[in-house]
């Protein structure tokens, strides 16, 4: 058995003691800002333990086979990034741009020829679901990006002018030959990851409720929901995580996540991140069969389970931001409540697909999702984002610098909300983005 696996076993309570406590709440221990990692109440020391455990597979790097590492090995052969915790660094989000032209890992790339309703997007024939920036040494990387930014410059209502920009992406360096020429790509930035456990206990029934996709009511919104594959269920269901809410459940996310991003197969997602014409990664040592057991993923599960929403602080304007906020239809897809067993959370979503108009589409259809579609995000946690991640990139592209730039890009069912928002006053703006930064 591995060393630290052993000392986890015998002395749970050294473990106990090795995660942050005091007054405030039990966090992670790791160093910098914990907004996003406090762990929720009432968790045992054997609980604790096994979620320690699940730390380390999720912030430590995996490792090519065969390794000493033998917990941590079986990366690749095509990879992202070697570890979880390098795109959600502090369980936060990450920042795909550090300037012009460079894109950082955290952003990565779903592409598909088209899309079946029951199995989900239709891989490239080439390059799979996802194209992987890294490789093992014997193995060619599938591809780099570079991003070149567009501006633009618009003005509020009463002439204040602001400019927004948007990323165009380049692939180059295809090392597998040319991406179909049906296939579609989609960037996704990686989300923050507090309060996960809570959204994965919604009642289905209490998001289906929130739908409307006649728009039967005349608001001009009408929310669908994703029902997407779930390969621990092994059934469709509605879909909550990722930004089409491409994934059912929690699980099914960490599992696709290890295998997608990094390469490493599981009981879930068994094969290996190398298609039938990639060659050169065909007989490549793999980590075990599958890389990582099921008794660990319940580990990694336990880990995102724990960590509880996150804590607002309100800032000065709060109220009035939260009144501005429902009256110009915020509310209507970023909803405020959801009860989950004995407890009311405040992620300020539907979980609900809305159409966003022709700026925000990737024309990449995903289960139901059309490539206009996106899940509503959670708004918990933005006002911490600066403060753990070190800046504010957000949308699903990490395009808008602010919460008042994604608020300028909402097009279609939002844009009524939108033009309502761009006709506020300037301290009535400021209310309201005080409002969404008390997150
Ligand atoms: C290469 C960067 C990258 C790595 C490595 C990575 N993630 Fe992610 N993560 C993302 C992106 C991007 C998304 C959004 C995916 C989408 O929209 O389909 C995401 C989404 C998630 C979500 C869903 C969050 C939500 O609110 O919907 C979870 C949970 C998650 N990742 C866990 C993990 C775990 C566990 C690992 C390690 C096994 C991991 N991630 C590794 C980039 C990464
Ligand atoms: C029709 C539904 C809808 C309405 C109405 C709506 N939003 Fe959104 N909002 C979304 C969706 C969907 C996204 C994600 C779009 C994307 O990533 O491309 C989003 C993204 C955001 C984001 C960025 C979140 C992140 O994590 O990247 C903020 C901030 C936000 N909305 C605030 C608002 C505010 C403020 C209003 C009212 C002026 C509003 N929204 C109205 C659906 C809506």
């Amino acid at each position: 058995m591995n060393k630290s696996l052993y000392l986890l076993k015998i002395f749970p309570l050294l473990i106990v003691f090795l995660i942050s406590s005091g007054t405030t709440a039990r966090t992670l221990s790791f160093s910098g800002p914990k907004d996003y990692a406090r762990l929720i109440e009432g968790l045992s020391s054997k609980e604790l333990a096994e979620l320690k455990a699940g730390f380390s597979l999720f912030s430590k790097p995996w490792v090519a086979a065969p390794s000493s590492t033998r917990v941590r090995d079986g990366l690749g052969p095509h990879f992202n990034a070697t570890s979880c915790m390098s795109c959600h660094a502090r369980m936060g989000r990450g920042n795909p741009y550090s300037e012009e032209g460079s894109v950082n890992h955290p952003i990565l790339f779903r592409v598909s020829t088209s899309n079946d309703l029951f199995s989900g997007p239709v891989p490239d024939p080439n390059y799979g679901l996802q194209l992987q920036i890294n490789s093992l040494a014997k193995v060619q990387r599938e591809s780099q990006v570079s991003a070149r930014f567009e501006y633009f410059t618009g003005s509020f209502s009463d002439g204040e002018v602001y400019e927004l920009r948007r990323a165009k992406f380049h692939f180059t360096k295809l090392n597998y030959g040319s991406l179909d020429s049906k296939t579609h790509f989609s960037p996704r930035t990686s989300p923050h990851l507090a309060g996960l456990g809570l959204i994965d206990q919604i009642d289905e029934e209490d998001i289906l409720a929130l739908e409307d996709p006649e728009d039967l009511n005349k608001d001009g919104i009408s929310g669908k929901a994703n029902f997407s594959w779930s390969p621990s269920q092994k059934k469709l269901l509605v879909g909550r995580f990722g930004h089409k809410a491409n994934v059912p459940t929690l699980l099914d996310q960490i599992a696709g996540a290890f295998q997608g991003d990094m390469g490493i197969t599981s009981t879930l997602f068994p094969s290996e991140n190398c298609s039938e014409l990639q060659a050169d990664c065909h007989g490549i040592l793999n980590g075990g069969d599958p890389e990582i057991s099921d008794r660990h993923l319940g580990f990694v599960h336990l880990l995102l389970s724990s960590i509880d929403a996150p804590k607002v602080t309100r800032l000065k304007g709060f109220n009035k931001g939260r009144e501005h906020f429902s009256k110009i239809g915020c509310t209507s897809c970023h909803r405020a409540e959801f009860k989950v067993k004995d407890r009311v959370i405040n992620p300020y979503s539907d979980f609900l697909l809305h159409d966003m108009g022709e700026e925000l589409a990737d024309n990449r259809e995903d289960f139901s999702a059309s490539g206009r579609e996106w899940k509503t995000p959670p708004l918990w946690g933005i006002g911490s984002l600066r403060k753990v991640n070190g800046h504010t990139n957000l949308l699903h592209d990490g395009r808008a610098r602010s919460v008042e730039e994604a608020i300028l890009w909402h097009g279609g069912e939002a844009k009524k909300s939108r033009e309502r928002y761009r006709s506020l006053s300037k301290e009535e703006r400021r209310e309201l983005l005080s409002f969404i930064n008390s997150l």
